[in-house]
């Protein structure tokens, strides 16, 4: 446990010094310059990432399944995989799944993009958050398909703006332009904010889409990242629902490594169904099917639930230690809200700053942050700090400099860098 919280998870890595060489652009999506703590993006830093627990899981999966795990998946996915999966949603949900409600995806990214050529035709509408993952809503953007933004507040999406949205359109999915394909949002441990949606405001929002018709995608990427000692998140609006109405992305990509393209939707079996008879799997099978029986194995003997620990006990102290460092300073003009899970701390300015200036202090002060406004819109000038991708010990640097660089103090740039 204290391996994690301190930096490395305690798994055997061949050759480690070489593996953290190959952490550099044109291998990996992005690499901050040297010395600049880098605290923009969503991802695990590399000594979470559990290195050796994939490489034995990829060596059993091939002595298991030999030939099996070379050839064509089947189109869903692989079985062991999608039983292991249904039981899972079955247990945190508590709403009876079967693989027949599971189809295995190459990650969220990819499930959206699925669903937005399976469900909707371009020139349909999205409606999303206000503020949410821009990614994933510029994934749908791509496929053609119009966003409306609906309204937020600290508990996520607003029923009754969900309600005045939906009105305002048609329902729709079945092809023609204009209609409402589906409603997309991540109700836990959300991206940006960090927020997560309570148990009521799950049920009026269900209602909501219920009383219209219209399919709800949840995005759950951080679903299995609660950092609370207390009481867990609610379950899953697709649980709520009984899966009906409902597709949940589910991802490894925050857990294992977004290098394994690894993740699975659940829904109703029929949609299941009708979402593996894309042509995509129609010509090339399951999805990364070697990588699905590797991560099947280590969902069966207990490796992902122990990594799974180990995991959140290093998130817990990261968020802690960067929360901590930046409440010491009494007078920084930022509020911070303290995330439940995920990866992120949001923090909105309420004295003046604008949200160029602070992150233009950021950046001179040698700490990289992500504009809010990239988001949606904002009330008031706001950052994402992500504090998965650094050690406590150079979280508590990056809050220094950020309290430094806010406070109007000089820069603490005379601090080492990066490792
Ligand atoms: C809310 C959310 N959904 C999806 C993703 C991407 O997930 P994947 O790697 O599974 O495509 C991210 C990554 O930042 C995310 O924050």
């Amino acid at each position: 446990m204290t391996a994690a919280g301190e930096g490395t998870l305690p798994y055997g890595t061949a050759r480690p010094l070489s593996h953290t060489r190959r952490w550099r652009r044109g291998v990996v999506q992005e690499v901050a310059p040297a010395g600049v703590l880098d605290l923009g993006p969503g991802y695990l830093e590399p000594a979470l990432l559990p290195v050796g627990l994939v490489r034995d899981a990829y060596a059993r999966a091939l002595e298991e399944y030999g030939a099996a795990a070379l050839g064509y998946g089947h189109d869903p996915g692989a079985l062991p995989l999608r039983a292991e999966l249904a039981a899972r949603a079955t247990v945190r949900g508590r709403s009876p799944c079967g693989p027949e409600h599971v189809v295995v995806t190459a990650g969220t990214s990819q499930a959206l993009h699925l669903l937005a050529t399976t469900l909707a035709r371009p020139g349909d509408t999205v409606l999303v958050e206000g503020l949410g993952y821009d990614l994933g809503q510029r994934i749908l953007g791509d496929c053609a398909l119009r966003l409306r933004r609906v309204a937020l507040d600290a508990s996520g999406m607003v029923p009754e703006a969900l309600r005045r949205a939906l009105a305002g359109t048609a329902r729709g999915g079945e092809g023609g332009t204009g209609r409402t394909a589906f409603v997309y949002l991540t109700p836990t441990h959300h991206n940006p904010t960090g927020a997560t949606m309570p148990l009521e405001r799950r049920l009026r929002l269900l209602e909501a889409a219920a009383e219209h018709g219209v399919l709800v995608v949840e995005d759950d990427a951080y679903g299995e990242l609660g950092l609370t000692d207390g009481p867990p998140a609610p379950p899953p609006l697709a649980a709520l629902a009984g899966h009906r109405g409902v597709v949940r992305l589910g991802s490894f990509s925050k857990t294992l490594g977004p290098g394994l393209r690894l993740g699975w939707l659940v829904t109703e079996p029929a949609l299941a169904e009708r979402i593996a008879s894309h042509g995509l799997f129609r010509s090339g099978g399951s999805l990364n099917h070697i990588t699905s029986l590797a991560v099947a194995g280590l969902l069966s003997d207990g490796g992902y639930d122990r990594h799974l620990e180990m995991l959140r006990a290093g998130l817990r102290a990261r968020r802690d230690a960067l929360l901590d460092a930046l409440r010491e300073a009494a007078d920084l003009p930022v509020r911070i809200s303290r995330p439940e899970g995920g990866f992120f701390l949001w923090l909105r300015c309420g004295t003046g700053l604008g949200e160029d200036e602070l992150l233009a202090r950021a950046e001179r002060a040698g700490v990289r942050v992500t504009a809010g406004s990239r988001f949606g819109g904002t009330r008031e000038p706001s950052v994402r700090l992500a504090y998965s991708f650094n050690p406590p010990p150079l979280l508590e640097r990056a809050a220094r400099r950020l309290t430094q660089a806010w406070s109007g103090g000089p820069p603490d740039r005379q601090i080492g860098g990066n490792p």
